[in-house]
């Protein structure tokens, strides 16, 4: 494990240099992490070793020192193959770590559970049930009682705006309803922790757009505490409460940035663009090393 000079979070935000860092127009301020007592997701020295051909190894995640406060929205960008995706799965307790430990509510992740959830691209809804019956679905197999479950599907289906379509198959919605009934049946179970891995990323702009809006007030209705995954900046800053920015391989923070920017906000804020521009300045060394990785070669 390589020391880590201006990467890992901690030293970093101690310097006194950085902290000193005058605040920009745009209110991106170097983060320092809160006590790790009151943390909803505490990630401590996480490393995580993938077994590749010929029995070597690839190291995919490099002590991941990170703390998610309840309520909390986080983004992690990063470059693709940064170990994002693996991160996510770690929190929900698909995968193990080899070392280092995950921990929801001061108790350590052992498996999935049902106060995580990931939500992804391929939203994994079952075609042969209607939405209603898709948003039901994760409420069965948690055991909540029919006359609640009906309540909730009602609920949740007003909450992103599909009331209407309760009774369709999900082969009758576009992209944009179907993300919605995936994020109905996640809230349903009523998980504290929301874990989505580029969600928006296959959609079309108008309709990614306003999937930022009612997550936004989904986020503030509920209180849940979501960890978003993109490697777009500019949505991490619109949607973000802070944007932890990782290395590529293996998969370290690099930089945190607390985003003070009022809500609600538009990805074409100029704000928003400001604060992203600051962030980008740091991913494109990294984009430019996962580059050079991929068609270096024989230059
Ligand atoms: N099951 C696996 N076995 C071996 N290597 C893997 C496996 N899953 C992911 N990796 C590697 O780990 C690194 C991180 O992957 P991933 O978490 O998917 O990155 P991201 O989501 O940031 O694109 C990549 O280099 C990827 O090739
Ligand atoms: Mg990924």
């Amino acid at each position: 494990m390589k020391a880590h000079a201006v990467s890992s979070s901690s030293e970093e935000h101690r310097s006194p240099i950085r902290l000193a860092r005058p605040k920009g127009p745009c209110s991106v301020t170097p983060f320092r992490h809160a006590p790790t007592a009151s943390a909803k997701v505490s990630l401590d020295g996480i490393c995580l070793n993938y077994k590749v051909n010929g029995g070597r190894h690839l190291l995919a995640l490099d002590d991941i020192n990170l703390q998610v406060q309840p309520g909390e929205f986080l983004c992690i960008v990063g470059p693709s193959g940064c170990g994002k995706s693996t991160l996510l799965h770690l929190i929900a307790g698909l995968q193990r770590s080899t070392s280092g430990t995950v921990k929801v509510d001061g108790k350590l992740v052992e498996g999935p559970g049902t106060d995580r959830i990931l939500i992804f691209q391929e939203l994994g809804l079952f075609p042969w049930l209607t939405v209603g019956q898709n948003v039901e679905f994760g409420m069965k197999m948690k055991g909540i009682s029919k006359t609640e479950r009906r309540e909730k599907i009602r609920y949740y289906l007003r909450l992103v705006h599909l009331s209407q379509f309760e009774d369709s198959y999900t082969h009758q919605l576009s992209g944009g309803m179907r993300q919605r009934v995936a994020l109905a049946r996640a809230l349903a179970t009523e998980p504290d922790v929301l874990l989505m891995d580029e969600p928006f990323a296959a959609l079309d702009a108008q309709t990614r757009d306003l999937l930022h809006d009612e997550l936004e007030r989904i986020w503030a209705e509920t209180g849940r505490t979501i960890i978003f995954v993109t490697h777009n900046v500019r949505e991490a800053v619109r949607l973000g409460g802070r944007v932890a920015l990782f290395t590529f391989r293996p998969g370290r923070v690099k930089r945190e940035f607390k985003i003070d920017l009022p809500r609600p906000r538009q990805l074409e804020d100029s704000s928003v663009a400001r604060c992203a521009r600051e962030i980008l300045d740091d991913l494109r060394e990294e984009i430019n090393k996962s580059l050079e990785e991929e068609y270096g070669d024989g230059r």
